[in-house]
């Protein structure tokens, strides 16, 4: 997705001297016209593509941990040694390069181009051979990346895949940021086309939704009457988004955000209007109004909160992000709430009025719950899962925005909305319906864009009773440490990024002393 690469460092087809590369390090260079990068483990040299293939991140800048390079921008790992995408959100491995010792020197020659992320790279794990029939409800992060998993660890039986969304599964996070804003084409958008799917043997099943679960029967029931049989079933339904039951709620330029459609549908709707009102300040709600003013429209944004997104950032992220907006024009009524929506204004709870001729409302989601309750299965808030991913129901897993986990962190169950996370989750449910079991230990991490600013957000914090700002916020430089009885939870940084990501590499450790150099 990234533009063509700048070529950097040294070319590599030259050749450096090997004592250049030291045991542990990485080095970017370039062969034959494109980014490559060269990482010493021991006595071993390896060298693959230089690029992230999620949105292209440098991964020269990452760290390098055991044989695994991670991306400083939304924290993927790949694997040196095969060049696999080991976690998500890159699906696709990098390509791998031969590296020679000549002279002294080293010197990368031949490329060997990578496959596609449902291609098993080496030899796959062997699938339970119980294993012949599996199902996937959702056809969202969870669910593609549980999919590819499942082919890239050699299951070779029948893979359904179910969504109820007409169109392919989609790049969600980019429908409120590049894509919104005018700056990120359509065919960015899929995760995957057709020809993936049929190539790996995937019956996708579109525009479709799942109404029931028989577990005794481990069947599905779709709402066209058909029933599909499932050895091991995956629900991975997402969320949707909260809708208010306010007078006017459904005019026609009353929107929400979760869909492909939905992101069109503001798209054609910003082409015709002048200003927009955004309800509420949630992460979703503040990268629409940026969208929409980078497409020139007027932004207010109302929400009854004292400061946009102080539940999940606290006081002084708050205040900064409020000023980011506002010194791209988003005008604030905060501690306001709307009460009713008319064709070209919506009323506000203090009397106020504020003209709009387009209204997006973004106040929360709510986990897509059903399936899983006709399973049988136990909810909580969420749907209850192991530390393998395993509902209560047998052969029944579930992951993504539905699946509240035991974090390995705090052993406390937590129910995230991160994309990388909802990847992740479906990664590990397919290894672990294949056999794996593979405890759920990854930290969670999350990315939020506004304008030309990225918050990077690594652990969980839901409260805290210290927030230590290091750096500068408004220059947009800064580690923010979130604590509770002074040990750090959570950390968010701003034009950070390898910060983030030795943050989240210290957690998964549980080192904490390395946890608090990376916040310094
Ligand atoms: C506009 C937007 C921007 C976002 N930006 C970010 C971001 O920057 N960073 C971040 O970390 N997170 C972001 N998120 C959150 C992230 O997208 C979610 O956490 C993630 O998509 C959750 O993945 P999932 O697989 O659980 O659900 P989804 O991706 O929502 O997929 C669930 C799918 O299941 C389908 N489905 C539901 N019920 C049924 C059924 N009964 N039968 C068949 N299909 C069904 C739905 O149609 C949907 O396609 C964003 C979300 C939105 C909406
Ligand atoms: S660009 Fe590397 S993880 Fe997104």
């Amino acid at each position: 997705m990234a533009d063509t690469p700048e070529l950097s460092g040294p070319d590599l087809e030259q050749g450096i001297p090997e004592g250049d590369l030291a045991d542990g390090a990485m080095l970017g260079g370039h062969a034959r016209g494109k980014p490559v990068l060269l990482a010493r483990r021991g006595g071993e040299v390896f060298a693959v593509g230089a690029q992230c293939t999620h949105y292209g991140g440098p991964l020269a800048e990452g760290l390098f941990v055991g044989h695994t390079v991670r991306c400083p921008w939304h924290h993927a790992c790949f694997d040196v040694r095969t060049g696999e995408a080991t976690c998500a959100p890159a699906l696709n491995p990098l390509a791998r390069w031969t590296v020679a010792r000549r002279d002294g020197k080293l010197v990368v020659t031949e490329e060997h181009e990578a496959p596609d992320g449902a291609t098993p790279l080496g030899t796959p794990a062997a699938p339970e051979p119980a294993v012949r029939s599996i199902v996937v409800v959702g056809a969202g992060a969870a669910g593609e990346a549980a999919v590819e998993m499942l082919r890239r660890r050699g299951f070779d039986g029948t893979l359904t895949f179910v969504g109820a969304d007409p169109s392919d599964p989609v790049d969600r996070p980019n429908l409120s940021k590049d894509y919104l804003a005018g700056n990120a084409p359509e065919e960015w958008i899929p995760l995957r086309d057709e020809a993936f799917y049929a190539a790996h043997r995937v019956d996708l099943v579109r525009g479709r939704r799942a109404t029931s679960v028989d577990a005794a029967a481990r069947a599905v029931v779709l709402d066209d009457g058909r029933r599909l049989t499932y050895d091991r079933l995956l629900i991975a339904t997402g969320a949707e988004p909260v809708r208010l039951p306010l007078p006017g709620g459904d005019l026609p330029h009353v929107r929400y955000l979760r869909t492909l459609a939905d992101s069109r549908a503001i798209i054609a709707a910003a082409e015709h209007a002048k200003r927009a009102l955004v309800m509420g300040a949630s992460f979703i709600g503040l990268e629409v109004a940026a969208s929409l003013r980078t497409r020139g429209l007027e932004v207010h944004v109302v929400a009854p909160d004292a400061r946009p997104l102080e539940r999940v950032l606290g006081p002084e992220v708050g205040d900064w992000v409020r000023a980011l907006h506002e010194s791209h024009g988003v005008t604030f009524h905060l501690g306001r709430t709307a009460t009713r929506v008319e064709p070209t204004r919506v009323a506000l709870d203090d009397g106020a009025t504020v003209d709009a001729d387009l209204v997006v409302i973004g106040v929360g989601v709510r986990p897509a719950l059903a399936l899983a309750e006709s399973a049988g299965a136990a909810i909580d808030k969420g749907v209850t899962v192991n530390e393998y991913l395993e509902t209560t129901v047998p052969n029944v897993y579930a992951a993504g925005d539905i699946a509240r986990y035991p974090d390995a962190r705090t052993g406390e169950r937590v129910r995230v909305e991160h994309w990388v996370v909802a990847e992740r989750l479906g990664q590990t449910a397919a290894r672990n319906m294949l056999g794996a079991r593979e405890r759920f230990a990854d930290v969670p991490f999350f990315w939020s864009a506004h304008y030309d600013r990225v918050i990077n957000y690594v652990g969980h914090a839901e409260r805290w009773d210290a927030v230590e700002v290091n750096g500068d916020l408004a220059a947009g430089d800064a580690t923010v440490a979130y604590r509770l009885g002074g040990r750090v939870l959570a950390v968010a940084t701003v034009g950070r990024d390898r910060a983030a990501l030795e943050a989240d590499e210290a957690m998964a450790r549980g080192d904490d002393a390395a946890l608090e150099r990376a916040i310094r």
